[in-house]
């Protein structure tokens, strides 16, 4: 976050616009059959050619230009020869580094024909994160968010992840202030206009709890259950917020 953020919203509104046309391009090319390594490769490319950097690649380590993490995957999958298949449901999160700033969003997708429950609860995850953008605005306190998005989730019988939050963003990739997509009304800070920050739930068919593989990156439900992300970056401001990433 800067003093004079009109120039901030500008930078991040075209980083913004460029990893969300990234995932406008892997909405063409996700079917049954395809390679997670070619939905990086993608990635790789129109973010390339729109004269930014993938973030991601070799961000503490990380081998890839996006995350592709699919059904029990609940972030952090690394591209691979993986094929997916019909039925499969997969989280594409894309992040542009362009003239510095960071735009950062991701979308789960349904592979062929998807079974009703993860048709519901990819529904349920993208309505609880666009149900607490609605409310965004300066003087509203983080907890309100947190709030929103587990009230609409878990009266739809899923849950919350805890282990992940999303994040302040700007020419850092990751900054202050976390964003829990779970808590309560008036808790936590109160935000204010000029704040860059993503939000990002993560949720669950099942329990919350999540562990990591040996890989150092892949997080996995521990009951193996189904888990579905959307992801936006937003600038708050006195009446509203405006979302970079649509
Ligand atoms: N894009 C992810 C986020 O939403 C972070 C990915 S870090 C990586 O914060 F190294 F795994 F790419
Ligand atoms: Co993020
Ligand atoms: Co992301």
């Amino acid at each position: 976050m800067i003093e004079n953020y009109k120039e901030a919203f500008e930078k991040t509104r075209l980083a913004g616009t460029i990893a969300s046309g990234a995932l406008d391009e892997v909405a063409k090319i996700v079917k049954p059959g395809i390679k997670t390594d070619e939905i990086d490769k993608l990635c790789y490319e129109y973010i390339n050619d729109h004269g930014a950097f993938s973030a991601p690649l070799f961000y503490r380590g990380f081998p890839k230009s996006c995350c592709t993490s699919s059904n029990h995957i609940v972030c952090h999958g690394i591209p691979s020869e993986k094929i997916l298949k019909d039925g499969d449901i997969v989280n594409v999160d894309v992040t542009a580094l362009k003239n510095g700033w960071h735009g950062d969003t991701s979308r789960t997708f349904e592979i062929g024909e998807v079974s009703i429950k993860a048709q519901k609860l990819v529904r349920t995850t993208y309505e609880a994160m666009m149900k607490s953008i609605k409310i965004i605005k300066e003087g509203i306190h983080l907890g309100d968010i947190g709030s929103v998005i587990q009230n609409h989730v878990e009266a739809e019988g899923f849950s919350v992840v805890r282990d992940f939050c999303g994040h302040g963003i700007g020419q850092k990739f990751h900054e202050k202030p976390n964003i829990l997509h779970y808590g309560k009304p008036g808790a936590g800070e109160k935000i204010k206009s000029g704040m860059i920050f993503t939000i990002e739930p993560m949720i669950n068919t099942g329990n919350f709890e999540t562990k990591t593989l040996n890989d150092g990156w892949t997080a996995v439900t521990k009951d193996k259950s189904l888990s579905a992300q959307f992801e936006h970056t937003i600038g708050v401001t006195k009446d509203g917020c405006e979302v970079f990433t649509l």
